[in-house]
């Protein structure tokens, strides 16, 4: 619907960027550190592009005063980062190490005092290895207690300091590479598993959620949803009902569990059906129903547009362009239900993937619609080669990219979401887990490459000067 007049920002709209442990931090032994599963995983040939990893990442662990005053001087309103578990517990549990945890009370200390709003992501991918190789991580219901415990440890330090949580970071990511594609730890192609794992995580989220609200923390708590919403290809019956298959089974299969306690039917009665239904044992269905996230974290990036694909030799699972080199990836789809196919309306990046501004609205609308729950988008952003000009990065390219999200989200609130705030992706360049450091979100240009050599030098882009002025502006001009 188009709007005679649109609302404005919240005057508390929190202008925010976002970032992740282990692509930033660096450090990755230091100060009683333990290894975690990236830790491992990167150092096995041919895992990661050109076998880069975030040891030294963009050293964010020592120069954190600097990324932090450069966020002042942008007039950034929040920070998402993500705590390493191994640096608080080395193990998994245990005795804190207190050096770790220092890092944190530092970095919250540090934004606090330059006005700027903490979000804290408790889980963004890198578990300890200790807990993989004691009882297979997410595999196990054993990492409940676990992860309920490291999540109280920083509960109880930042209680009345950080008032923004997020729990899981990406659930649907990191279980799918991780269990289903093979392309992230444990590095496994098991079905049955990745439903099991998947259901797991569920108990941990919706525990640490319950505790969050039983420990009465002031603030807010929700999961970090990566939502792609689906599109039909186009009005064929057979293609719509595809993108509803899609949108069950890549959707709904989270958000519904989040927000309702129940997983979508259709696709639940397939897995029954197939042998491969998580198993529910007692008391799951309860604990999942009792926990009610304070918002939903959106980390939108594009939408997918998909077509029927048969049972009888449908597309299955496809390679991902994890090389910059556009028009690399592969099909990709789930035989009996949808397959992604190219929207011939977007246009896309070197990394195949689709620039759609206007889907971001789609995603909050339906968000709003379907579960009535304030959104905070945690990422947003555009991965692209940057070049450095006369010191100067002239990233117009990523500016179009997010003023056209800007838009788009505050023609989503005045269509009636309500939105806590927008955190792109990211604020300094980092490593992308698959894709080296050459594909770059950052507002704030990092000298790092694939040699793992590079100086470490800052440099603002032109991006950078444009969310100033946007949040300057509260975002009134776009
Ligand atoms: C999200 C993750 O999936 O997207 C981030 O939460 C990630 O950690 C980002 O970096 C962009 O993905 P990629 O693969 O381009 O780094």
């Amino acid at each position: 619907m188009d709007h005679k007049e649109l609302k404005q920002f919240p005057s508390d709209f929190l202008w925010g960027s976002a970032s992740a442990a282990y692509q930033v931090e660096g450090a990755w032994d230091e100060d009683g550190k333990g290894v975690s599963v990236w830790d491992n995983y990167v150092r096995i040939p041919g895992k990661t592009f050109k076998d880069t990893n975030g040891d030294v990442a963009v050293d964010h662990y020592h120069r954190y005063k600097e990324d932090v005053k450069l966020m002042a001087e942008q007039g950034l309103k929040a920070y998402r980062f993500s705590v390493a578990w191994t640096r608080i517990f080395p193990n998994g549990r245990g005795e804190v190490n207190q050096k770790g945890l220092q890092f944190y009370v530092d970095l919250v200390d540090e934004l606090i005092a330059h006005n700027i709003e903490p979000v804290l992501t408790l889980y963004h991918w890198d578990i300890p290895q200790a807990l993989q190789d004691e009882y297979g991580g997410w595999e196990s219901r054993k990492i409940i207690a676990d992860f309920n415990n490291y999540a109280k440890t920083l509960f109880e330090t930042f209680r009345g300091k950080v008032k923004y949580w997020v729990s899981l970071n990406e659930q649907n990511i990191f279980t799918a590479h991780g269990w289903l594609m093979g392309i992230h730890p444990p590095d496994k192609k098991e079905p049955k598993l990745f439903y099991e794992v998947n259901h797991i995580a569920n108990l941990v989220n919706a525990t640490v959620i319950n505790t969050f609200h039983e420990m009465k923390m002031d603030g807010k708590i929700g999961p970090s949803f990566a939502y792609s919403p689906q599109y039909a290809l186009d009005s064929n019956p057979k293609n719509i009902l595809a993108a509803e298959n899609a949108e069950d089974a890549l959707s709904h299969f989270w958000m519904d569990v989040y927000l309702y306690g129940e997983y979508p039917i259709a696709i639940f009665n397939r897995l029954k059906e197939q042998g491969i239904a998580p198993t529910f044992e007692e008391g799951d269905a309860e604990l999942l129903k009792s926990a009610k996230p304070d918002f939903l974290g959106i980390n939108y990036y594009q939408s997918n547009t998909v077509a029927w694909n048969p049972l009888e030799n449908g597309v299955g699972m496809g390679e991902m362009n994890t090389t910059g080199k556009k028009g690399t990836s592969g099909e990709s789809g789930e035989p009996g239900l949808y397959k992604r196919v190219v929207n011939p309306h977007v246009e896309r990046t070197n990394w195949d993937w689709e620039i759609d501004p206007t889907g971001i609205r789609v995603a909050m609308r339906r968000i709003t619609s379907r579960y009535r729950v304030p959104i905070l988008i945690t990422e947003n952003g555009l991965g692209e080669y940057d070049k450095v000009e006369d010191g100067k990065i002239h990233d117009d390219y990523r500016i179009d990219y997010l003023s056209k999200h800007v838009s788009a989200i505050r023609e989503a609130i005045s269509d009636g979401a309500t939105v806590l705030g927008y955190c792109t992706w990211s604020y300094t360049d980092l490593l992308s887990w698959l894709n080296g450091y050459q594909k770059r979100y950052g507002f704030v240009y990092v000298d790092q490459d694939e040699t793992m050599q590079g100086s470490l030098k800052r440099i603002p882009k032109d991006s950078y000067y444009w969310y100033k002025d946007v949040i300057e502006k509260n975002g009134s001009e776009n």
